[in-house]
């Protein structure tokens, strides 16, 4: 049995796309949990803003539920290219405690998904390069859906197993 945690960027079609995660590594077993950035509603990250202790978020709460997670998805639709500022932004927050942020990314086993209103292809190779930056443990296969192409579901089925170590 191992502990998912699910990480949407945005909260439309890749939220429901981690839904469809989250109840495929249930069926199998497994605990999962969805996380919602675009819930969080993080301030844009700034160096003034992260000196500033009054204008820091808050974000023990998502590094809990990383850290007391077996494996992550991360969930994103492309914007322009790449994926969305929620995402960045997010990683920006949590790296500034950069010594525990590398060490909770590193060799943690990472699927990447979307639903982009394309084919995907660039949104996953620019998650692909950034959590492998980080340290992560990044699966090959990879679940891309958009407009004309539903999710896979044998794909995610594949991915769940992947990445239940
Ligand atoms: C600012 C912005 C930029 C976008 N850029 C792309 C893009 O480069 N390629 C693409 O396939 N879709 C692009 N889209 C479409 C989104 O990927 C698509 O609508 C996606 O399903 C939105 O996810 P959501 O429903 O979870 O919000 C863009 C959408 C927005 C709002």
């Amino acid at each position: 049995m191992a502990r998912f945690l699910m990480i949407t960027a945005t909260s439309g079609t890749n939220h429901d796309l981690a839904v469809m995660f989250s109840n495929a590594a249930q069926a199998k077993g497994h605990e999962a949990e969805i996380v919602d950035l675009a819930e969080l509603d993080l301030p844009m990250f700034t160096l003034a803003r992260s000196k500033d202790p009054e204008k820091t978020p808050d974000i023990s709460g998502l590094i809990q539920k990383m850290m007391d997670s077996d494996s992550w998805v991360i969930i994103a639709p492309e914007y322009n290219g790449s994926y969305p500022p929620t995402l960045n932004n997010a990683i920006a927050w949590m790296s500034r405690d950069w010594q525990n942020f590398r060490s909770m990314c590193t060799g943690k086993p990472v699927g990447l998904a979307t639903h982009s209103g394309g084919g995907g292809a660039h949104v996953i190779m620019a998650m692909r390069q950034q959590f492998s930056f980080i340290g992560a443990d990044v699966i090959g296969r990879s679940c891309q859906s958009g407009r004309n192409k539903d999710a896979n579901p044998d794909t995610i089925d594949a991915m769940i197993d992947g990445l239940a170590r």
